[in-house]
Order: structure tokens, then C-alpha cells, then sequence
């Protein structure tokens, strides 16, 4: 098989990526480890910045968003049970956007489903080949058979744990990374959200975050020790650790409800530069993660792609290289603020395990300067709604 772009990875980087370039006439094919109903059902993002809600409109699957995604004009921030409301609008001109990344997702199946768009997935042993050279292809499994795409280009859109990544020689890689000694037990629970906008809360027994998916299901996460078993929470521990953690105010009207879902995650910041190698781009978690503290990670990715598309398309319709050339200094500058903001988010709000009386009246006094600095809740949601593309 013959293909311009073969496309890595069928999460939402890799599906839009597909569904923009389909609608700007270049056509693609992605490869999905997984079987579809597993990357529908993963729990994850659930804000989206006003630049992502853009991209998703241009690639036709704004429609559903637009109709059920809950505009959230602010934020709460909390310490030592005081909260307060950063104006997010306000300060930097835009609100974000309460929609789950499930749903993006399957919005993001429907249209290439619908425009045919060749997704497939349970593709076994994926490996790139030639993207050093002029002639590259993709082989891989497909119901025990061997299969080969040759093709133009490789995008690899696999996550974190995926493989296009490891092509790029580790002479040519550099890797930046930080591990923090924590993670997040989030669960989804069939009650009406504690608060219209979400909570997050520094407290002396670690962090939490009150989100939502609508106005029947909410999101709560914990920060626990990395190596946490769920299985070890119970449903009525998780929601006691979560009402010592939030202010008075809002554990007092917490109402829970039946937990369908509960997953450990641990918090990571991490960058590969650079994201292309000859004729291999990587986009999203596959080149970069961050702590989900800025809910960042997602965003990140449509701005990668964001780039890329346009890249691509100037490549094909014009013959002009210069897009590609930039793509991975252009997109790294946006890539290293997010970086930056979800590591600022992730040391004010978290209790770390050599953390000192010192850093913890740090933490609250630079929460106090936020809750009564214009100029500081500026910074705060500039960052927070999303920088320019
Ligand atoms: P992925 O979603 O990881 O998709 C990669 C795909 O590639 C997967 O489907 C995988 O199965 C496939 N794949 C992997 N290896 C191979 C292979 N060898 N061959 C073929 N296919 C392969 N982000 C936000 O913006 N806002 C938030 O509020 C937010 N909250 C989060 C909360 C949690 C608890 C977590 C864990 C993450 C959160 N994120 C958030 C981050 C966000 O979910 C990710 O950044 C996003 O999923 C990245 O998309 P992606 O398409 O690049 O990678
Ligand atoms: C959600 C996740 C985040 O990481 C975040 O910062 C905000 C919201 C969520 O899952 O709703």
C-alpha cells in the first residue's frame, strides 16, 4: 500500500491531525495499536483552552462540543481552606472549555468515520523505517498478516510509550525531564459537581481538584503516593481524603455519588527535542508531557498539530518547505511555556515529601500574592485559558 502521510497513533492528536489534512485535501492513514472501544473508554483531559475549541471547530467537530461543553469563564484556587475566584475571562480576554477528552475523541472517530478516513486500528508491532532517507514505510501486524505502507512522511502521534520516538538516534535526541514523587487518584463519580467552576486546592495533606464532565458527572482527583494501589482506596476513604482537602465551604455541600471509574496517574514533566528527524515528525505526548496540574497535556497537542497541518499543506499545495523546516522550533517555543506553567502550577499546589514549614508558607503566600495581585492572576490566566498559537 501507498500512502502521502502515515499517522501513529489513533488518540487525539493523530485523529486530528488525519481529519484536517483529509479536509485540506492530503489524505493519510493512522495506525492504532489499540482496539477503539479501549482509547474511547480512557479517562483523561477535560479543559480545553479557546484555541483548541477553534482548532476542533475547523476540523468539523465542533458542533457536539459547542452544544454540551460548559464555558468556564473562571477558576477557584484554594489554601489552608480560603478560596478565591481567578476571572479567567476577565483577565486574559477568553474562558476555556469543560469538555471530556473521551468525547472529543469519539467526535473525532465520527468524522473520519464519516469521511471514510482509513484508521486502523489493533495494528500490531508498528515499526518506521527510512525516514533518514527519501523513501520511508511503515510495516506492522493486521490479523496475523504482515503489512507495508510506503509513504512520504511519518507522524508519530503514539504517546509516550510509543515507538516512533525511539527512531530518532540517541545522538540526535536531547531529553529534559522531571519526575515528581507524587501522583493523582482520580476518580468519576455520577454526582452533581461541588462547585460551577473547578476547585484546585493546596492543603498541609497534598493536593486536590474538584472537576466535572457535565451537570450528573463529576471529576475528583487526590494526590497520593505514586505507587498508590487504587484498589486500596476505597469509595468512602476517597471521598473523606477529598473533603479534608477543599475548603470548608465546598466539602460541606460536596454531594457524592456512584464511582464508575478510578485511576492512579503519575506526574511527569518531559521533552524531546527535536520533534522532527528527517522525514519523522512527532506530535503531542509522544515528544512532551507535563503534570496535568495546567491541564496542558491535550492542549499541547492540538497546538502541535495546529502547526503541522499548516506545514503540510504549505509542502503539498505550494512546494514550500519552509513550514517543516520551522515545525519543531516553532512548536517547541509554545511547548516550554506549557512546561513551564504546568511546573509552577504543580510546586504551588503540591505537597512534596521533603516539604519544609519554610516551603509550605512559600506555597501559601505565593497563593495569598495571586488572590490579591491583578497583575498576578494576569500572568496566571494568559497561561491558563492558553497562549496564541
Ligand atoms: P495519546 O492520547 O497518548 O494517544 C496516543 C495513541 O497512540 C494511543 O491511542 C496509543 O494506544 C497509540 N499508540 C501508542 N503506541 C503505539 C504504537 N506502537 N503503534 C500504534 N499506536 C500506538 N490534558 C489537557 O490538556 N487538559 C487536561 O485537563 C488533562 N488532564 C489529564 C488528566 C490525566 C489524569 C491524564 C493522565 C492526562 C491529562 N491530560 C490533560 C493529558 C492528555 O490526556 C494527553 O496530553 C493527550 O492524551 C495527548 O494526546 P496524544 O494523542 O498526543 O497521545
Ligand atoms: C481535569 C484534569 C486536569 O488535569 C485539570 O488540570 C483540570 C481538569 C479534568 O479531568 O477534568
Amino acid at each position: 500500500m501507498r500512502a502521502r502521510i502515515v499517522i501513529i497513533g489513533g488518540g487525539p492528536s493523530g485523529l486530528l491531525l488525519s481529519q484536517l489534512l483529509h479536509l485540506s485535501g492530503v489524505e493519510t492513514v493512522v495506525l492504532e495499536r489499540r482496539p477503539r472501544a479501549y482509547v474511547m473508554a480512557r479517562v483523561r483531559a477535560g479543559v480545553l483552552e479557546w484555541g483548541t475549541v477553534e482548532t476542533l471547530r475547523e476540523a468539523g467537530v465542533g458542533e457536539r462540543m459547542d452544544r454540551e461543553g460548559f464555558v468556564h469563564e473562571g477558576v477557584y484556587l484554594s489554601a489552608q481552606n480560603r478560596g478565591f475566584r481567578v476571572p479567567l475571562k476577565e483577565r486574559a480576554g477568553r474562558p476555556v472549555l469543560v469538555y471530556g477528552q473521551t468525547e472529543v475523541t469519539r467526535d473525532l472517530y465520527d468524522a473520519r468515520d464519516a469521511a471514510d478516513g482509513a484508521v486502523i486500528d489493533e495494528a500490531a508491532g508498528v515499526e518506521i523505517h527510512g525516514v533518514d532517507g527519501r523513501t520511508p514505510h511503515v510495516t506492522y501486524r493486521k490479523d496475523g498478516r504482515e503489512c507495508r505502507i510506503d509513504c512520504d512522511y511519518v507522524i508519530g502521534c503514539d504517546g509516550f510509550h510509543g515507538v516512533s520516538r525511539g527512531v530518532i538516534p540517541k545522538t540526535v535526541l536531547r531529553e529534559y525531564e522531571r519526575v515528581y514523587p507524587f501522583g493523582w487518584l482520580g476518580v468519576l463519580s455520577e454526582s452533581h459537581p461541588v462547585s460551577d467552576e473547578l476547585i484546585y486546592a493546596n492543603s498541609t495533606r497534598g493536593f486536590a481538584l474538584c472537576s466535572m464532565r457535565n451537570e450528573g458527572l463529576s471529576r475528583y482527583y487526590v494526590q497520593t503516593e505514586v505507587d498508590e494501589d487504587p484498589a486500596a482506596w476505597s469509595d468512602s476513604r476517597f471521598w473523606d481524603e477529598l473533603k479534608r482537602r477543599i475548603p470548608e465551604a465546598a466539602a460541606d455541600v460536596l454531594t457524592t455519588g456512584r464511582i464508575t471509574e478510578k485511576s492512579l496517574a503519575p506526574l511527569r514533566s518531559y521533552v524531546a527535542e527535536p520533534m522532527r528527524w528527517g522525514r519523522l515528525f512527532l506530535v503531542g505526548d509522544a515528544a512532551h508531557i507535563v503534570p496535568p496540574t495546567g491541564a496542558k497535556g491535550l492542549n499541547l497537542a492540538v497546538s502541535d498539530v495546529h502547526y503541522l497541518h499548516r506545514a503540510l499543506v504549505a509542502l503539498y499545495r505550494d512546494g514550500s518547505e519552509e513550514g517543516i523546516d520551522r515545525y519543531s522550533d516553532l512548536a517547541l517555543a509554545r511547548v516550554w511555556k506549557s512546561v513551564r506553567f504546568s511546573w509552577w502550577m504543580t510546586t504551588m499546589l503540591h505537597r512534596f515529601p521533603d516539604q519544609t514549614p519554610f516551603d509550605q508558607r512559600i506555597q501559601e503566600s505565593e497563593i495569598d500574592y495571586l488572590e490579591h495581585s491583578g497583575a498576578a492572576q494576569t500572568v496566571m490566566a494568559e497561561n491558563y485559558v492558553g497562549l496564541p498559537f
